[in-house]
């Protein structure tokens, strides 16, 4: 746990950087791979041309394979059906060697998102989408749960920031999806926090976030968050990944935060890029090499195969 300054200190906020928790993190999963000898495997499925998902689907495909994982790309076109992307996922639940499997999404419209999640089976759900796993992960039995990647990664930098004694600290979360505001809040709420979701239609947001010992923003509007939001000395996460359009096709990338008043006011805050966006990667390396391990212990012959072979 790191000091933070103190409000009446006249310092900056001291940046949280992802790259350097994510990179520990991988370390840790790469560690724990060598002396177990379970080899992940990693499918990741993107339906469509969008080129931001393209590059997040690159990213967590290199990670995989850098780490020693098994991976797999599967790139459909965007007219993809409902029931060719249901093959495609039924094929990947039958095979033993696959250990996790992602569809990024957002998926092209005539594809329902909930529907194409409810076909992954919920031991190969890294990504901790599927009903079951929300479930489990609502009703605080997680240990058999899959936790989604990015609030993971989030509760990550925040015990890194001040510890994992959270009780009784106010939280605020702006955003409300089933990918981060929802289970950022449920993980909060376990932490024992006393948790406010706040979204579009929240009146006085800026009154709320000046309650926050904790604020997580997941808004996808950039620089929303302005430094007089900010309670002093507040934790500040910032989710969001926003490309700005510069000149000549170039663009830069943006929180929800203005980081720089931000950074004038709390003890601690993600910049971006390098903030939360390099902690979801990791946490998927993590959760796909529990899907691995809890795979190897449902069935351990079924996966002599892959442990004999890194052994050998
Ligand atoms: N789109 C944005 N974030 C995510 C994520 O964490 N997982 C998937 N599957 N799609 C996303």
């Amino acid at each position: 746990m790191r000091t933070a300054p103190s409000s009446s200190d006249a310092r900056k906020a001291i940046a949280l950087s992802g790259t350097e928790a994510a990179a520990e993190v991988t370390a840790e999963v790469a560690r724990q791979m060598r002396e177990s000898g379970v080899i992940p495997k990693l499918a990741v499925v993107l339906v469509g041309d969008d080129a931001a998902s393209a590059v997040y689907v690159a990213n967590k495909a290199r990670q995989a394979e850098r780490i020693g994982f098994g991976s797999l790309q599967i790139r459909l076109p965007a007219e993809t059906s409902g029931a060719e992307l249901s093959a495609v996922i039924r094929r990947l639940n039958d095979d033993p060697s696959v250990h996790g499997i992602l569809v990024q999404l957002p998926l092209p419209p005539h594809l329902p998102a909930e529907a194409v999640i409810r076909e992954i089976a919920p031991e190969k759900d890294v990504d901790g989408f599927h009903e079951v796993n929300v479930g489990r992960m609502t009703i605080q039995s997680s240990r058999n749960a899959f936790v989604p990647c990015t609030p993971l990664g989030c509760m990550h930098l925040i015990h890194r920031a001040i510890g994992h004694e959270l009780k009784g600290l106010s939280a605020v979360v702006i955003g409300k999806s089933n990918i981060v505001g929802r289970p950022m809040a449920t993980l909060l709420m376990h932490a024992e926090c006393t948790v406010s979701v706040a979204h579009i239609h929240t009146r006085n947001i800026e009154q709320l976030c000046r309650t926050a010992d904790i604020l997580v923003v997941a808004a996808g509007s950039p620089g929303l968050v302005r430094g007089d939001w900010i309670k002093p000395g507040a934790v500040v996460i910032d989710v969001g990944i926003n490309r700005i359009a510069g000149e000549a096709g170039t663009h830069r990338l943006a929180g929800d935060v203005a980081y720089d008043e931000a950074a004038e006011v709390a003890s601690f805050i993600t910049p971006v890029p390098g903030g939360v966006g390099p902690m979801t990667i990791a946490m998927l390396m993590k959760n796909t090499y529990a899907a691995a391990l809890q795979a190897e212990r449902a069935n351990p012959r079924r996966h002599a195969g892959l442990r004999a072979r890194s052994n050998g």
